[in-house]
């Protein structure tokens, strides 16, 4: 078993942590919830989405979001782009990257972004165009790459079709996503298997969702496959509007713990990230969704 020896996270939690929060957060919270991941040695950030405010409420101040943040050097940004308006409205904002997300499953997307699996590509096309014109990187999110709220088990002969219809059209890069945390270690290998046939290990990433648990779990068995990019959020905040009783993603602080403990890199300062999760955790107020975070704030109290 080898894994790799550092690893890559992108916390999305100031956007997938917090689209679903049903509290509006103020644009200032969130942007003090990228300056302490940043500060933590986050180099991956997804920030917000440029989405309907109609749809997702809570990121109708996607602009003044990334217009607050104060860029650290080194930090990449990321923002969520669905069509062509969402990506002229990110333009002003300078991502790093954007990021277009579609479904493995067709319910899922006509209930996430109001189209079919081929209309979503219709749309992204001249996205990933005008992206890649202006040097901004492009990643894809494969929904319910595993299972779905509505169509229960994917084959992953699905997420097969959406990655090589991703790829045709220049996505550089897949997330394969378990929206609803209903993997399990060996369905997820065979979704990543699957992504795997059309973008290189290098260009690939694991987004699990913790709902029943598994999401640890799932990361150790995509390492052990030397895939070493994953998406996490600080806290374990999220959830989609769209995959209800779905909970967070794997928390940032609970994947950092395992991947230190394993001597795997990450750059990353565990009490720095405790900090940024008990900040946007106490303005919630609630307890992070994170064992490793409870204990050592346990720890801290004791
Ligand atoms: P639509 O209604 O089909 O879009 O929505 P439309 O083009 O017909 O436009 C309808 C209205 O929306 C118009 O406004 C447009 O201007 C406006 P009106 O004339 O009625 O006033 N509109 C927009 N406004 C702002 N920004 C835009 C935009 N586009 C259209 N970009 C659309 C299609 C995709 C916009 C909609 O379905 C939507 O916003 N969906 C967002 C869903 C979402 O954000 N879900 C959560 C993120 S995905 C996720 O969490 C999964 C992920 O974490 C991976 C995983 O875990 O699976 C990434
Ligand atoms: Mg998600």
């Amino acid at each position: 078993m080898k894994f790799p020896p550092r690893v890559k996270i992108v916390d999305v939690g100031p956007r997938d942590g917090l689209q679903n929060e049903k509290q509006p957060v103020p644009a200032e919270v969130k942007v003090g919830l990228v300056h302490r991941l940043q500060d933590a040695g986050l180099k991956e950030i997804e920030v917000t989405s440029f989405v309907s405010p109609k749809w997702v409420p809570q990121m109708a101040d996607a602009a003044e979001v990334m217009a607050l943040v104060e860029r650290k050097p080194g930090v990449r940004y990321s923002v969520l782009t669905p069509n062509m308006k969402g990506f002229e409205a990110a333009v002003a904002s300078r991502p790093h990257e954007v990021v277009v997300f579609g479904a493995a499953s067709e319910a899922f997307s006509q209930r996430n972004i109001n189209c079919s699996i081929a209309e979503s590509i219709e749309r992204f096309a001249p996205v990933v165009e005008a992206a890649r014109a202006r040097g901004i990187h492009v990643r894809g999110a494969i929904s319910v790459a595993v299972g779905c709220p509505y169509e229960g088990d994917i084959a992953p002969e699905r997420v097969e079709l959406v990655a090589r219809l991703m790829k045709q059209i220049g996505v550089q890069h897949v997330g394969v996503a378990d929206t609803i945390g209903v993997g399990t270690p060996v369905k997820v290998q065979r979704a990543m298997e699957a992504a795997l046939r059309h973008y290189d290990i290098d260009d690939l990433s694991g987004h699990f969702h913790d709902t029943y648990g598994q999401a640890l779990a799932n990361t150790l068995a995509a390492l052990e496959m030397g895939i070493w990019q994953y998406d996490t959020s600080s806290a374990g905040l999220g959830g989609c509007p769209y995959a209800k009783g779905a909970t967070g993603n794997v928390a940032t602080e609970d994947v950092v713990y395992m991947l230190q403990g394993m001597g795997i890199e990450t750059g990353i300062d565990l009490d720095k990230l405790i900090d940024a999760g008990k900040y946007i955790s106490d303005y919630l107020g609630r307890q992070p969704n994170s064992n490793a975070a409870k204990a050592i704030l346990n720890k801290r109290a004791g």
